[in-house]
């Protein structure tokens, strides 16, 4: 029998329809430590929603030989001279490596090894971004519209927040002037 898909790609905005969709949003409040300065509760509200991701996993998170395929909508705004940006991550399997591609918007991925060398690439609708393994990468809305990414890794590469977290990336992306700088 031949049958249809049984999910759907939106290629204009990398929306996913169909089973198996896994949803999740970020908030400011959970992510505040990323960024440098402390938020300012009269300037941003902690509840506003940072990043949305959604995936396609067909149960398979965590199985070897699985793969996810999904994208991330990355809100516009700042915390003081910081853009809204993602938590950012190794892997968990430092050895697996991902694609993201530019749907909308304009943004930066960060990346940065283990000897904590960085860079970045723009990110822009048509830009396909190779993120090595052992590599740790960021996602930042330079601009004031929705940045939406469509990503596809290992199903078993596992997500490592903790490094991140402790030692953070050795640059930061901020609005200095009026213009991104990298320092
Ligand atoms: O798998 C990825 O790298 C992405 O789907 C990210 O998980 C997504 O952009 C959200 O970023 P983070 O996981 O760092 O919060
Ligand atoms: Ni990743």
């Amino acid at each position: 029998m031949i049958r249809n898909s049984n999910v759907k790609v939106d290629f204009t905005n990398g929306s996913l329809q169909g089973e198996q969709i896994v949803r999740k949003e970020t908030r400011l409040k959970e992510i505040q430590n990323i960024f440098e300065k402390r938020v300012d509760e009269s300037q941003v509200d902690p509840e506003t929603i940072v990043y949305e991701v959604e995936y396609y996993s067909r149960g398979e998170n965590h199985q070897p030989g699985g793969l996810l395929f999904g994208r991330s909508i990355l809100h516009p705004g700042k915390v003081n001279d910081e853009y809204f940006m993602t938590k950012g991550h190794f892997h968990q399997q430092r050895e697996q490596s991902e694609f993201y591609w530019g749907i909308q918007g304009k943004g930066i991925l960060l990346l940065m090894d283990e000897d904590k060398n960085t860079s970045a690439e723009i990110v822009e609708p048509g830009s396909l971004h190779y993120i090595p393994g052992y590599t740790a990468h960021r996602l930042i809305n330079t601009s004031d519209e929705v940045l939406i990414v469509g990503a596809c890794w290992s199903a078993d590469a596992g997500h490592d927040y903790d490094t991140i977290l402790t030692e953070g990336f050795s640059k930061r992306v901020k609005n200095i002037d009026g213009r991104i700088q990298l320092v």
